[in-house]
């Protein structure tokens, strides 16, 4: 990448001011949210970080939001030219800000008789956009459905804040968990993934399928099928609809990422702090909380796991406040999109954590829903006793369950 980029002036800024968000209050029992004007602090490091890894940080964050050119290894087709014009929710690394620009289509089919990601087609993810945007003599188009797709899955843009804690979770810990006896038959399975970097095996955690493990990988994985751009973890060019690139469209040789930018994407998402500063704890949050352990959603969204020794003291033996056991689940025929990743079926998800939730607009794999009680009434599957004794709470519980979710 030779030619400097255009970075957006919010990446200049943040090093010296610390991004203020006002956050809307996600939903109530019904009717428009209101706007609460409430500020807070997100998108920081990490407390307790040391100079160099502070350093780190803001470069990963510069790198994040810079908008990407032909020149840098943009597309040829692409969904956005910055990882920050999807994860800008509050502030960069947070989820999208809305369904259209940030939400991403996966494709899968059947080719004889087997599960296919359709790579001979465009998928798994498509690219919806292409350089033909900046320059109209590029021969290639954004990529559309293709005909083979079995399966269409629409994806929002999961927020990254606290993304470090979440990796540095052992693998044993989110383990213990599968064993546990359960009142409502719930147990959940780990998607057990291969790290290409190490070459061992370990828990996925990230993504709604929880398909990755390391966020480096992630990293090179969205740079690549978000972005069109190559580097050592993903050397290849994805092929626009399956078909080969014309000359000089694509990269010419070696991986494009020539900065290090997937280094610096991760150690940005590492270092960023969580959206675990809770609104204030009223009586009424207090008895939400006891309504949401009661009703057993807890089952799935652990309120807390351990993170273990880590050598960057910031990440070692903390508490990550996240509401999610990391496990797939299966979520029922309503929910299900029939996508396969790694070892997580058509209709199993990762416990989506809620931490950060009264930041967020769009709820569930796919944003159908944009509020807490629509999100939960689309559970079903494993969740179904849980959803059923939502249904049946008493307006002045139901109202304290709301109230908690929307202190988180
Ligand atoms: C076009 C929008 C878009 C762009 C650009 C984008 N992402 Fe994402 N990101 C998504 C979506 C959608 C998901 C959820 C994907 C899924 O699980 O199916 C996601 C998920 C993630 C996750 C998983 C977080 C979690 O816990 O679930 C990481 C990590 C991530 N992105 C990093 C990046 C990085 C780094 C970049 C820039 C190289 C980037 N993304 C660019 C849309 C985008
Ligand atoms: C069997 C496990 C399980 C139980 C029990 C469960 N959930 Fe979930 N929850 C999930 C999964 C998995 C998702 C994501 C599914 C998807 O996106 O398709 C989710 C998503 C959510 C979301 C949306 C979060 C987001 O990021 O979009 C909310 C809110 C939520 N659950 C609240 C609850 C509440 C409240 C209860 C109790 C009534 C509950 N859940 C019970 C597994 C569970």
């Amino acid at each position: 990448m030779t030619n400097r980029r255009t970075v957006f002036a919010l990446a200049l800024t943040t090093a010296a001011l610390p991004i203020t968000a006002i956050w809307r209050v996600g939903a109530q029992t019904g009717g428009p949210p209101p706007v609460q004007t409430t500020t807070l602090v997100l998108g920081q490091s990490l407390p307790g970080l040391n100079d160099a890894e502070k350093a780190d940080f803001s470069a990963g964050l510069a790198s994040f939001v810079t908008t990407e050119q032909r020149s840098d290894g943009l597309g040829p087709v692409f969904n956005g030219t910055s990882c920050g014009e999807c994860h800008k929710a509050g502030a960069p690394g947070g989820a999208g800000l809305d369904v259209g620009v940030a939400r991403v289509t996966r494709i899968g089919g059947i080719v004889n008789g087997a599960y296919s990601d359709l790579a001979n087609f465009g998928g798994p993810v498509l690219q919806a956009r292409s350089l033909r945007e900046f320059d109209l003599s590029c021969p290639i188009s954004g990529e559309v459905v293709p005909r083979e797709a079995n399966f269409v899955s629409l994806r929002i843009t999961t927020p990254l804040f606290g993304a470090g804690l979440i990796e540095n979770i052992p693998a044993n810990t989110i383990l213990a968990r599968i064993g546990m006896r359960d009142p409502d038959g719930i147990s959940g399975q780990p998607n057990m993934v291969t790290n290409i970097l190490t070459g061992k095996i370990d828990v996925g955690r990230f993504g709604w399928k929880a398909q990755h493990s390391n966020l480096e990988i992630f990293a090179a994985d969205a740079y690549l099928n978000e972005m069109g751009v190559t580097s050592s973890i993903f050397p290849n060019e994805n092929l626009p609809q399956g078909r080969p690139i014309p000359p000089g469209w694509g990269s010419t040789g070696g991986p494009e990422d020539e900065d290090g930018d997937v280094a610096k994407f991760s150690n940005f998402m590492r270092y960023l702090a969580p959206a675990d500063r809770r609104l204030p704890i009223t009586p009424r949050v207090t008895q939400g909380e006891a309504v949401f352990n009661g009703i057993r959603c807890g089952a799935c969204h652990t309120p807390v796991m351990n993170t273990g020794p880590n050598p960057v003291a910031a990440l070692s033996n903390k508490p990550v406040k996240l509401y999610s056991d990391l496990l797939l689940h299966r979520m029922g025929p309503g929910l299900a999109d029939g996508i396969q990743q790694g070892q997580a079926k058509g209709d199993q998800f990762r416990t989506a954590p809620l931490w950060g939730l009264s930041r967020r607009g769009f709820f569930m794999h796919d944003g159908r829903a944009t509020d807490y009680a629509s999100a939960i009434m689309t559970h079903g599957g494993e969740a179904t006793a849980a959803r059923n004794r939502f249904m049946s709470l008493r307006p002045p519980d139901r109202d304290a369950l709301m109230a908690f979710l929307n202190s988180l």
